[in-house]
């Protein structure tokens, strides 16, 4: 029998969505706050709990040769993988919002956006043309505007719950932000046929 495939899993609010997913499909796994690796009952896969952002580097180094995280999390890191299956779960809003008051500044100029998505939110505000100056955070976002470190931020929107609470509000949906699973490219030329009755098993 060939050695399992390795799944990178982001910790956090999609973990127990992908694991229920995978347990439904027959690969049990076990996982909690201190092991942080494990083989699924079937012996299909290894699985390794990562923080979502250092998901796609542990992809592309061939860690884990397959990994699961939202479209934002990729385009933050900049790596190519194959993609091989959308995920009916997780999906969000990338957004820009402010606060309910907000009164648009009527000088030109550019937009102080303070985000944790810098690569998306440059290059989306680029292709429109429109000059911003971005400063990074990495959570937390919406008090930003509370504080007044900047008027405006580009984050996630799920249920708008965190926005509301914190008196803010979205003033455009920027793009739709899907959950994939997702392959080294080079693993996925080792081992296609093992990862094609995978996605079989998930589609099904
Ligand atoms: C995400 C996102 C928003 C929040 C949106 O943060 O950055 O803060 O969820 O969800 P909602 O619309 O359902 O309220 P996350 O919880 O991942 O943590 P963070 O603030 O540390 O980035």
């Amino acid at each position: 029998m060939s050695e399992p495939l390795t799944l990178a899993l982001p910790k956090g609010r999609l973990f127990e969505q992908v694991r229920e997913l995978f347990a439904s499909r027959g690969m049990k796994f076990d996982v909690d706050g201190r092991k942080l690796t494990s083989l699924d009952e079937s012996g299909t896969l290894r699985v390794i709990l990562v923080k979502n952002a250092d998901l796609p580097t542990y992809v592309h180094h061939g860690i884990a040769g397959l990994g699961v995280c939202g479209d934002d999390v990729v385009y933050e890191s900049g790596h190519e993988f194959t993609h091989l299956l959308s995920l009916k779960f997780g999906g969000t809003s990338m957004a820009l919002a402010a606060r309910r008051d907000h009164v648009r500044d009527e000088a030109p100029g550019h937009l102080t956006i303070a985000t944790k998505f810098t690569r998306f939110t440059r290059d989306y505000f680029q292709g429109l043309g429109i000059p911003v100056k971005i400063i990074r955070l990495d959570g937390s976002v919406e008090l930003a505007p509370v504080l007044g470190l900047a008027p405006y931020i580009v984050d996630l929107v799920e249920t708008g719950s965190t926005l509301k609470a914190n008196g803010l509000e979205v003033l455009e949906t920027l793009k739709t932000i899907g959950v994939n699973l997702f392959a080294n490219t080079a693993y996925y030329k080792l081992r296609f046929q093992e990862i094609g009755r995978l996605v079989d098993i998930l589609k099904n």
